[in-house]
């Protein structure tokens, strides 16, 4: 099993002060930054684009300097244009919605000519099919737990099965993927969404909504060991 990472969603932070709640999160223990663009097209909500992702990157990094992951969530469609744009400023990470690229095969290529890791979000009602023919060329599968569009809603029980069917799915690849969780995840249900195959937790009000985000993540970080 790979080690378990944090990513908290920056959709839950204070927007007027991106930097300092980036750097903030990650002195807490956040081990990637979860960036949520949404484009109110393929969701019902309008976020944050590559100029805000560039201006972040630099807030990005460890005391000691090493960087932090920028690991971004593309709700928009068409996907193309937006995922060269995030690569060119400083994504490290870029997952789309199948169901929002006419060419899947093609924009995973994309992203990884670019030189970033490419990954593929799976909506609550959404099969894992497609993974059949790609997987070859994924370095992430994203589970969403909620319907995409807003940080605070409520866990969907059925991802934990399909938790369990992409976790199948990576090991009979033999490949190198990570297997990413977001939506509702909060320190009481961790440890069910660990134990159902994920090895990365996205977490937006459960960590942004409290005072202390290194208590929250350190109670996350507990339950994964427990
Ligand atoms: C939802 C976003 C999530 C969101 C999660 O569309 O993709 O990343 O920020 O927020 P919580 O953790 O509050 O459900
Ligand atoms: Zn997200």
């Amino acid at each position: 099993m790979p080690p378990r990472l944090i990513a908290p969603s920056i959709l839950s932070a204070d927007f007027a002060r991106l930097g300092e709640e980036v750097r903030a999160v990650i002195a807490a223990g956040a081990d990637w930054i979860h960036f949520d663009v949404m484009d109110n097209h393929y969701v019902p909500n309008l976020t944050i684009g590559p100029m805000v992702c560039e201006a972040i990157r630099k807030h990005a990094a460890k005391a000691d300097g090493t960087k932090v992951p920028i690991d971004v969530h593309l709700m928009v469609q068409p996907v193309d244009a937006l995922a060269t744009a995030f690569a060119k400023a400083g994504a490290d990470l870029i997952s789309f919605h199948p169901d929002a690229s006419t060419h899947v095969d093609r924009t995973l290529q994309l992203i990884r000519a670019e030189g970033c890791r490419a990954g593929l979000v799976f909506n609550p009602a959404a099969p894992l099919d497609v993974l059949e023919w790609v997987i070859d060329k994924v370095d992430l599968v994203l589970i969403m737990s909620v319907n995409p569009g807003f940080g605070g809603q409520s866990f969907i029980p059925s991802a934990l099965k399909k938790i369990e069917r992409a976790r199948r799915l990576i090991e009979a690849s033999g490949r190198d993927i990570r297997l990413e969780v977001d939506g509702g995840i909060k320190v009481d249900n961790i440890r069910a969404v660990a134990d159902a195959g994920a090895d990365t937790f996205v977490a937006g009000s459960a960590i942004f909504g409290q005072k202390d985000y290194a208590a929250v993540i350190a109670a996350m970080r507990e339950r994964l060991a427990a």
